[in-house]
């Protein structure tokens, strides 16, 4: 066996691995790495996340933009963390502390480059120059460099390892391609029974070039030794006067090196330029994660309107009915049901919970075993405790809620007064009538009733009864002799 494909070998063992560890329950990061592995190959990947994102229309840099509830780049710096690859540099735009913000809350060791010019994805690779070396003092080069583009968010970790394995067997450059159902704007690969010999960009290919639809992902891998000298040879003479890291491939020839590709399904390669190309990757997406919810003990009753996040975490025995949409953040325990309509962000849902239908769990809120929250009731920052009920109308924000309390339908938890927020707390078994209004800060005692219709301002002691409403008056026969009167005075 040559040392390419014991590396081969190993890297593959691995990546099952990652693969396995890798569940909607588990951080994104496996906790081995090929490092730790013989033979030792040392990777560097650069993401370039430096583009303008014109064709976006957008004030939001394009990386930023999220595809199920997470940003490109993050999408991007994931899939790289599965595959074990701790070296990261990423390219942003000149001033960019947005995307630089996002890079290093992704992954805690990135380095950051900055762009300063946009000439070019060859450009932009080299804006992280520094980087190359391994060891600074030692001009010690990686073995590997991966380049990656952050506006391809569906790429998998197996991907990676695919470019590498095919470096370590001896190419110079390893360049990722697909077969595009539509190859309009895609780089177009020229091949030779050699391998790759170049790749044209779709604005300078000729009409017969255009009509191949063998395309260049984006992402390539360069020997680490032979990276700079191959990348400094890249010049702009083309049709958008850009330096193109696709050179890259016609360089390595020329230098008698070789170029290979490596395929891999359109579906984890598409390039998002476009909102258009935005939307049809969150459909990839979605119907990834809605299968992998399926997998995990999720029934979905029509999959296809439910909306999804990449990091949400299930239980088993979950019902997601129609028309569920769950955002980033979201914890759902085992027998949880989610009925139609429910839109649900950064919440805790406790085992045996009914949500919906038209319920709105907002960031914060934490919801305790068998819990109940019924239509049309907003929840935001508060803490609900087990078995209690919030069947309908309301708004709970910044509170906490006992165990069994039941609050009442359109009862409102004040909780701003225009500066501040304040918080509510009752406690458990207590019984907050209808159409009640808690304005905070205050605190009903456990076993407290609420009268309905109060406005409570005033904290009120357990097991007590508090009515902060008018009194309700009787005037007995009034009605009659109101009625009497007027009709006598009608003609
Ligand atoms: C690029 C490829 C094309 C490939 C396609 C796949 C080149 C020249 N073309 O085209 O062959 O088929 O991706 O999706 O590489 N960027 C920078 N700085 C720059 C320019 C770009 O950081 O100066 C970044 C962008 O943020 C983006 C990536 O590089 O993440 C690719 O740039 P983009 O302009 O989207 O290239 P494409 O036209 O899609
Ligand atoms: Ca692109």
């Amino acid at each position: 066996m040559t040392w390419g494909q014991l590396y081969a070998k190993s890297v593959n063992k691995l990546e099952r691995f990652a693969n396995s560890s890798w569940s909607l329950m588990t951080s994104p990061h496996p906790k081995t790495s090929p490092h730790s592995i013989a033979p030792p190959r040392t990777c560097l990947a650069i993401v370039l996340a430096a583009g303008e994102g014109k064709r976006m229309n957008s004030g939001l840099p394009k990386v930023l933009h999220s595809v199920a509830g997470r940003p490109m780049l993050t999408h991007v710096l994931n899939a790289l963390g599965q595959s074990g690859i701790q070296d990261v540099a990423v390219v942003v735009g000149p001033g960019r502390q947005d995307v630089a913000d996002c890079a290093r809350a992704s992954a805690s060791s990135v380095q950051v480059f900055e762009q300063t010019e946009r000439l070019g994805t060859a450009h932009a690779v080299l804006a992280a120059r520094q980087a190359l070396s391994k060891d600074q003092t030692l001009s010690k080069e990686y073995d590997d460099l991966l380049v990656v583009f952050a506006d391809t968010p569906l790429i998998k970790p197996e991907s990676f390892t695919l470019m590498r394995q095919s470096l370590a067997a001896g190419a110079d450059v390893v360049v990722l391609g697909f077969e595009a159902a539509n190859p309009t704007g895609y780089g177009r690969l020229i091949v030779d029974k050699g391998g790759l010999t170049a790749i044209v960009e779709h604005k300078d290919a000729t009409e017969a070039e255009r009509q191949i639809h063998l395309c260049n992902a984006g992402l390539m891998a360069l020997d680490g030794r032979k990276a700079l000298s191959i990348l400094d040879a890249i010049g702009n003479h083309n049709a958008q006067g850009e330096f193109y890291l696709t050179d890259a491939v016609k360089i390595a020839r020329a230098h008698t090196g070789t170029a290979r590709y490596v395929t891999v399904p359109e579906s984890e390669v598409m390039g998002v330029n476009d909102r258009i190309q935005l939307a049809a990757a969150e459909a990839v997406l979605q119907h990834r994660l809605r299968e992998a919810a399926m997998r995990a003990g999720v029934t979905l009753k029509a999959p296809e309107t439910v909306y999804l996040s990449i990091d949400t975490q299930y239980g088993r025995d979950i019902i997601l009915e129609p028309h569920v949409i769950i955002g980033p953040g979201v914890r759902i325990a085992d027998h949880v049901l989610i009925r139609s309509f429910s839109h649900i962000e950064g919440a805790e849902i406790g085992t045996g919970a009914i949500i919906g239908p038209f319920a709105r769990l907002r960031p914060g809120a934490k919801l305790a075993n068998d819990v109940h929250i019924g239509n049309f009731v907003e929840i935001k920052a508060s803490d609900v405790a087990a078995g209690a009920k919030i069947n309908h109308l309301s708004y709970i924000g910044d509170a906490s809620i006992g165990a069994k309390t039941n609050i009442g339908a359109g009862t409102i938890t004040c909780n701003y007064d225009g500066f501040n927020k304040y918080r509510t707390t009752i406690g458990a078994g207590a019984f907050i009538g209808s159409n009640s209004a808690l304005v905070a800060p205050v605190t009903i005692g456990d076993g407290a009733y609420i009268g309905s219709g109060s406005v409570v301002t005033e904290n009120v002691e357990p097991d007590a009864l508090a009515l902060a409403r008018g009194r309700q008056a009787q005037k007995l026969g009034w009605a009659k002799t109101f009625r009497d009167a007027r009709r006598k005075d009608r003609p």
